[in-house]
């Protein structure tokens, strides 16, 4: 193997002192290039060819995240990423200092071909040169640095949303050296990742986070790479104030009906109609700044829940309005049956004074109206003992006519307000802590389910 024997007589060869010739070199000898080459130094070969492979370590300082896109499911990340390798064609003697060079010079050197699989696009900074660094240690140890910035994606699952936490990662692989050539690993376990805690976003805290040693495979073979995974949770409390509160409002809003007279249609409906429409332009809005995905967020679980709260009350008042009708009706029917029998009754005993027989139940019920009415309303009641002098005076004929007129009118009255009573005591009474309660349990259970404020004691 030619390139064994090399190898082998690079190092049988000697290694030329860089730092000594470096200083040769300020004196005006050769370049550092020239010298690359006398050495034999070829870039295009990786430390120890054919042997070993190239252990080469990672760390970084994450410098910012952001950006972080649920449309778009990827953050943007600024690091400095420094790898550490060995590469004995460059040991030097003479110092134990290292030797920090121009950035540029990692043109001239082999460097890992290391790629970040998961970023769509990332770039380097060039401002006011490349941000890049080359430290050389007098053993062959080279420190490579720079700066880059990454967009990179980052699968979000949002059926939590706006209440999740996101495992992202970022990667760095080799692009075409194998598992037998290149190995990546951090350089100190979690420990390599600096900066973490001084980061400042947005809409997120940072959680946990690990690093992990792995491998990809490929069709073209095995490639060793090195992730940072980091776990983002997300603050709700803007959505609390732009979404969860006013929905609330709305839904307790729409219960106000509830205590408003089953009578006043317009009252009741408007309010009704308004809170479903002010609903729907609040789902419109919340879900224009969403993602658009098949599954169904905690968000929308919420929005359409509060949605149909506030669609029931307008149900639930429909349904008010439809019972008091119907009772209504029922309740006419029957005061016209009862009247033209009570008239009939009183035609047949128009001689007597007492028109009701007591075993009738449909007249006697008319003289227990008119007594409990002549308790309560003193004009009413003076009315009818006027009527009862009248009825001592006047002619048989005559106090038919004006009793049943006096018993029409005073069952009407009663018969309505015992029926608004009912509906009060049915439907709405029931609405009145129904709706509350129900709307409380979904509330409770809805944050209980998704926050899992238990998680944290369990784990
Ligand atoms: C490093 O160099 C300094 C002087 O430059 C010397 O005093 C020290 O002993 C050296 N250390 C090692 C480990 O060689
Ligand atoms: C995040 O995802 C990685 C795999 O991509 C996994 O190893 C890690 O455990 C996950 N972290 C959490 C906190 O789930
Ligand atoms: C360090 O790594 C371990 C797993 O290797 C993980 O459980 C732990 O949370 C990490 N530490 C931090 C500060 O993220």
């Amino acid at each position: 193997m030619p390139w064994k024997s090399s190898v082998r007589w690079r190092e049988s060869a000697g290694l030329i002192l860089l730092f000594g010739v470096l200083q040769t070199c300020s004196q005006g000898a050769p370049t550092l290039e020239s010298l690359l080459v006398s050495r034999g130094y070829d870039r295009f070969l990786r430390p120890s060819f054919g042997g070993p492979p190239v252990q080469v370590d990672m760390s970084m300082t994450i410098s910012s995240i952001d950006q972080i896109s649920e449309v778009n499911m990827d953050y943007t990340i600024t690091v400095f990423l420094r790898q550490y390798w060995r590469d004995e064609r460059l040991a030097f003697a003479g110092s134990n200092h290292s030797l920090s060079l121009d950035g540029r010079l990692a043109e001239k050197l082999w460097v890992p071909d290391t790629f970040i699989p998961n970023a769509k696009e990332s770039f380097l900074h060039k401002v006011t040169v490349d941000n890049k660094l080359i430290r050389l240690f007098p053993d062959g140890g080279i420190l490579y640095g720079m700066r880059i910035t990454a967009k990179a994606e980052c699968n979000m699952d949002l059926e939590k949303y706006p209440m999740d936490s996101q495992n992202c990662t970022l990667g760095f692989e080799s692009y075409g050296y194998k598992t037998e050539d290149i190995r990546f690993r951090w350089k100190a376990g979690n420990d390599s990742i600096y900066g973490v805690e001084s980061l400042q976003l947005q809409q997120f805290k940072i959680g946990a986070y690990n690093v992990i040693n792995g491998m990809a495979t490929y069709e073209s073979g095995d490639y060793s790479n090195v992730k940072f995974c980091f776990l983002l949770h997300r603050q709700a409390f803007y959505f609390i104030f732009q979404t969860y509160i006013p929905s609330i409002l709305l839904v307790v809003l729409s219960w106000v009906g509830f205590w408003i007279n089953a009578e006043a249609v317009p009252a009741r409906v408007a309010l009704g109609i308004t809170t479903v429409l002010t609903m729907t332009t609040l789902i419109g809005g919340a879900r224009a700044t969403m993602p658009k995905i098949s599954y169904i967020k905690a968000i929308d679980v919420y929005l359409i829940t509060c949605f149909l709260f506030t669609f029931a009350a307008l149900v639930e008042y429909a349904a008010v309005n439809f019972r008091s009708s119907v009772k209504k009706m029922k309740e006419a029917k029957r005061k016209l049956a009862a009247e033209k029998k009570c008239r009939n009754k009183m035609k047949a005993n128009v001689t007597g004074l007492h028109c009701v027989d007591e075993k009738d139940n449909n007249c006697d019920k008319s003289h227990t109206i008119l007594d409990i009415d002549m308790a309560d309303d003193g004009t009413v009641g003076q009315a009818a003992r006027s009527d009862g002098q009248k009825l001592r005076r006047t002619t048989s004929k005559k106090i038919g006519v004006t009793f049943a007129n006096g018993v029409r009118h005073l069952v009407r009255s009663v018969s309505q307000v015992q029926m608004v009573r009912a509906d009060v005591t049915s439907i709405d009474r029931y609405s009145r802590w129904g709706f509350p309660l129900c709307f409380l349990l979904f509330n409770l259970s809805y944050f209980l389910h998704y926050t899992e404020p238990w998680h944290g004691w369990l784990t």
